[in-house]
């Protein structure tokens, strides 16, 4: 089977396996409009800012360990809803666009089932930390291996796949995506409220207010 058959399974997949999409998604991702508002940030700039706020969220529970349980559970609890969302908008949005743009047995197209696979790896993890309970000793080892094989994939995201995005999607469709992203996130820290208000003042590259202040805390 060729390889862009596989990524298009692959991702199809992902998409509605892990994160229970609904038609909805599904009907954002097939057939957004295309626009680009000037304001708009740009996908990948609101990409590399989920991996710098994760990082620092990984830094503060990993490290000299003076934190309490509870508020180590707190920024652990965070890091899984930030990676959750955030793999999300690359399953359902940013992937299918560079797959759409790349041509049949490209790099660009292994790079993208590479990152889909280890968003795999990342979630089966991600599910045994969910499952751990009270004074487990294994909790912080298993949070340092999802620390690694998001710095592995960061790294890969960051330093192959983005420029390669970059040329392929050009700035129109990256501020598209970003646009979208920015609905997502918004809806995500505080409802269709802050949706909308996130509609009528524009949007920053970066995370939404609530979110950072939630990161913050
Ligand atoms: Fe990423």
């Amino acid at each position: 089977m060729a390889i862009g058959d596989t990524l298009t399974r692959v991702i199809d997949s992902a998409r509605r396996g892990a994160f229970g999409e609904t038609d909805e998604d599904e009907a954002a991702t097939a057939g957004r409009s295309g626009t680009a508002p000037e304001a708009a940030p740009d996908a990948i700039a609101l990409l590399e800012a989920d991996h710098a706020n994760v990082k620092r969220l990984f830094e503060q529970v990993l490290g000299d360990g003076s934190g309490s349980i509870a508020s180590e559970r707190k920024t652990i609890e965070k890091i899984l809803e930030e990676l959750t969302l955030h793999a999300k908008l690359e399953e359902t949005h940013f992937y299918p666009a560079v797959q759409k743009k790349s041509k049949r047995d490209t790099e660009d197209r292994e790079r993208v089932l590479e990152a889909v696979e280890e968003h795999a790896a990342m979630k089966d993890l991600m599910r045994r930390i969910k499952r751990s309970t009270g004074r487990d000793e294994t909790l912080r080892a298993k949070v340092q291996v999802l620390k690694e094989i998001v710095e592995h994939h960061v790294a890969e995201e960051e330093g192959e796949l983005f420029p390669e995005a970059r040329r392929l999607l050009g700035e129109k469709q990256l501020r598209a995506l970003g646009a979208e992203f920015a609905k997502i996130k918004a809806r995500a820290a505080g409802g269709p409220r802050a949706a909308s208000a996130t509609r009528k003042r524009g949007t920053s590259a970066g995370p939404a207010p609530a979110r950072r202040r939630a990161a913050k805390g």
